[in-house]
């Protein structure tokens, strides 16, 4: 396991695959925000590769900022209850905001997130994300622009991590079975 993408099993979604489809999420975003100021909300930790692109595939200007939440306990979601870790540092009264997030897995995260954000009043609040795995979904979230629809698997990668690893490879995958072992 010296080289991250050694681990990888099955590549879902190259580099350039990803690159292409973010860029085309920002050209919508771009063409559906016109004339309007944009703050885009990234979900720490997972949003930040899908933030860093889909900012820099834009030619127009946003504001970002970056909220961290958690599920209470280690790592299950199953108790259904989230904290903020770390809440904006931007006041979003009035504000259109988008969050930006790298997976829609159960849904719990973004529902959560999306009622709390739309109680400081902003002008709207959207969801963009890469991912969504609709077999998962057990929270009612409706993002306004997803890259991929994909199967209820465990990926990892752009942002996705298994136990804090592979954030960093480039691609989107699953991973061998040998390092669950
Ligand atoms: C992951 C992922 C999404 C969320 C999706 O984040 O980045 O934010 O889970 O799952 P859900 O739809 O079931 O809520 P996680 O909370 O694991 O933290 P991370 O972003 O730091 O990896
Ligand atoms: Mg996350």
């Amino acid at each position: 396991a010296a080289h991250v993408e050694s681990d990888l099993v099955n590549v879902l979604f190259t580099e350039a695959e990803i690159q292409a489809k973010v860029a085309e999420m920002a050209q919508r975003i771009e063409a559906d925000y016109e004339g309007q100021e944009l703050l885009l909300v990234g979900v720490l930790r997972g949003a930040v590769m899908v933030m860093a692109d889909l900012a820099r595939s834009m030619t127009r200007h946003v504001e970002m900022d970056w909220m961290a939440v958690s599920s209470y306990g280690s790592g299950t979601k199953s108790s259904g209850v989230v904290r903020i870790l770390k809440d904006l540092d931007t006041d979003i009264a009035g504000r259109h905001v988008l969050v930006v997030d790298e997976i829609i897995d159960t849904g719990l995260t973004l529902s959560w997130l999306i009622s709390n954000l739309s109680s400081r009043n902003p002008a709207s609040v959207e969801i963009a994300t890469l991912l969504r795995k609709p077999e998962a979904l057990s929270m009612p979230v409706e993002p306004k622009y997803v890259g991929w629809d994909i199967p209820n698997e465990f990926v990892v990668g752009y942002g996705l991590d298994y136990q804090e690893r592979y954030r960093n490879l480039r691609d989107i995958g699953t991973l061998a079975p040998h390092v669950y072992a």
